[in-house]
């Protein structure tokens, strides 16, 4: 209801539009009952043209203002919609990476659109509808019961089994309608997927179950529907016949009423000409009211994602983080994602500049570590600080602003090269992404690229090697100038011809930063300053290369290992 608020006027319009539409739109049966009283009956031919015109003019003069209405009420529900769909996708950009773990893309995405669609439906047409509907029904049963009360009463009183059926039906498709869009969830979940990872399918060449798997999810949807379709095919017939009903004995108490002189002729044509515009808005109204229920059921699934709490928040005093040196400590540290603990007390400091290996066996918990100093998660216990400030104490965009970071896989947006480099900094000029590209070894490949830097490139980057998105990346970050620099596995998933090129790209990138380094290869970490060496979710030792080397432990273990072949 808030959301109504700015728009009140032209609401106001709308209704004011349609306080007058509806009795010029439902005016021309009074007319035909005058026509048969006074002047077929009395064959008052000079009335017949201006009682013709009269009708005629009242028609229109409601028909423009029923566009008019239409028009301005539409207009109201569709920003309704676009403001709701805005706020859905900021809501989805705040919530926490665990969040966008925890759910199939696929389905946020059917609740941001198809189920938003489903409620302009009915902010769009419903709304509008059911006002004009209910006082259109109100404005004629009005008139009925005022041209003769108890041929009136005759006339309504089957109405009230059209609202006990709509009760029934209501309550019946409340549940499948939810269920129909959760599924409809599933199905886009499932194609997003499969899409996504089209590669694998074909590698291993999956098509028929795949294919099956899509069908068994159409199918539980397509089940759902038919539940649906057959309430439907009660209902609304159902609705009809009620009418019907409503229609019959009207008519023949009505002609009782006019053969013992209780009632006129034209009267009795007023009531059969008002028998579609009474109708009509209560079988609307049914049809509106099965609208509601489906924009019920997408509501709930689109609110449900609205009041979703935000795991990752800033506090309420949070300040700006004051970064001057670029000292890291973690204090304590405990973090699992689920019920096993990925760290578990966690403890070190790394100095301001100093480059920071963190080696392990794979699932030892180095991401994890990485993770915690941008906040993408928050430990349950233990303190991540910068510069001696809790990172959860300051805002979320002053410290991600101090980062870039590097990972395996480099996302790269579809666009252009220049567009992809500087998507820390847009505001950067072109020499600083050329310098930045130099620096970071990818100025070579760019300038051979089809049209240099503007060359665009395509969905996720495919056109391009792991080695030549990586050095995108590289540049990104040189020319985001971060004090700190996160990078995970920055070397895996390289071709090993360029991975001497990215090493040296990313040793010019470490040069004055706090940097934070996983990596398998020991060409990368041997040269830190501080080697921290985790095993499952533990520190388990730290020092110099030199240093483990000598303590001949894990780390002295697995560098033999990797060295040996
Ligand atoms: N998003 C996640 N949800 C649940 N568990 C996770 C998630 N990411 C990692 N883990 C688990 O946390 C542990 C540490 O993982 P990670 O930090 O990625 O290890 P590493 O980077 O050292 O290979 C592993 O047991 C892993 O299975
Ligand atoms: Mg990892």
């Amino acid at each position: 209801m808030p959301y109504l608020l700015p728009y009140w006027r032209t609401i106001a319009l709308g209704l004011l539009c349609l306080l007058f539409s509806i009795p010029a739109a439902n005016f021309h049966p009074l007319v035909w009952g005058y026509i048969v009283d006074h002047v077929i009956l009395k064959h008052n031919f000079k009335m017949l043209i201006p009682a013709v015109i009269l009708m005629f003019s009242v028609q229109l003069v409601g028909t423009i203002l029923e566009a008019f209405r239409s028009n301005l009420l539409e207009k109201v529900g569709q920003r309704l919609i676009f403001r709701l769909r805005n706020e859905v996708y900021q809501k989805l950009q705040r919530q926490s990476i665990s969040y966008l773990h925890d759910n199939r893309i696929g389905d946020l995405i059917s609740r941001a659109m198809g189920d938003v669609d489903v409620l302009q439906n009915v902010a769009v047409q419903g709304s509008d509808s059911i006002i004009s509907n209910f006082f259109t029904f109100i404005f004629i049963s009005f008139i009925l019961i005022r041209m003769n009360w108890k041929l009136g009463l005759v006339a309504l009183f089957p109405i009230g089994l059209v609202f006990l059926l709509t009760k029934q039906f209501s309550i019946r498709v409340k549940k499948l309608y939810r269920s129909a869009r959760d599924k409809l969830g599933v199905v886009n979940a499932r194609l997003q997927e499969n899409l996504s990872g089209m590669l694998v399918i074909k590698g291993f060449a999956q098509e028929p179950y795949e294919t099956q798997r899509f069908k068994d999810v159409t199918e539980d949807y397509l089940q759902t529907n038919f539940r649906a379709i057959n309430a439907r095919s009660i209902f609304f017939p159902s609705v009809r016949v009620v009418g019907f009903v409503s229609n019959v004995l009207s008519l023949a108490y009505g002609s009782y009423l006019v053969m013992i002189g209780q009632f006129t002729l034209g009267g009795l044509v007023t009531y059969r000409g008002y028998w579609a515009p009474l109708f009509f808005p209560i079988s609307q109204l049914a049809q509106i009211n099965e609208m509601l229920q489906r924009a019920q059921a997408a509501g709930s699934r689109v609110f449900e994602l609205l009041d979703q709490e935000e795991l990752i928040q800033d506090a309420p005093d949070a300040k700006p983080l004051q970064l001057t040196r670029g000292k890291v400590e973690f204090r304590h540290v405990t973090f699992s994602y689920g019920v096993k603990p990925a760290l578990q007390d966690v403890s070190f400091i790394t100095e301001p500049g100093q480059m920071v290996a963190l080696v392990g066996p794979s699932g030892a918990g180095k991401t994890t570590v990485l993770n915690l100093l941008p906040r993408f998660y928050d430990p349950q216990e233990g303190e991540v600080l910068i510069d001696d400030q809790n990172v959860r104490c300051v805002t979320q965009a002053s410290l991600r602003s101090h980062y870039a970071i590097v990972q395996q896989e480099t996302f790269l947006f579809n666009g252009t090269v220049v567009e992809n480099i500087r998507y820390g900094r847009p505001d950067a000029s072109f020499e600083e992404v050329e310098e930045a590209a130099r620096a970071a070894n990818a100025a070579d490949f760019i300038r051979e690229m089809p049209n240099g830097y503007d060359t665009e490139i395509g969905e996720r980057g495919v056109k391009l090697s792991g080695g030549q998105k990586q050095r995108l990346s590289i540049a990104r970050a040189f020319l985001a100038n971060p004090k700190i620099l996160i990078l995970d596995e920055p070397t895996s998933s390289v071709e090993p011809e360029s991975e001497w090129i990215i090493i040296q790209a990313l040793e010019r990138l470490m040069k004055g930063r706090t940097t934070f380094v996983t990596s398998h290869r020991f060409s990368l970490v041997r040269g830190a300053d501080k080697i921290i060496v985790f095993e499952q979710g533990r520190i388990v030792e730290e020092g110099t290369h030199k240093q483990l080397m000598a303590a001949k432990g894990l780390y002295s273990t697995m560098y033999r290992q990797q060295m040996a072949g």
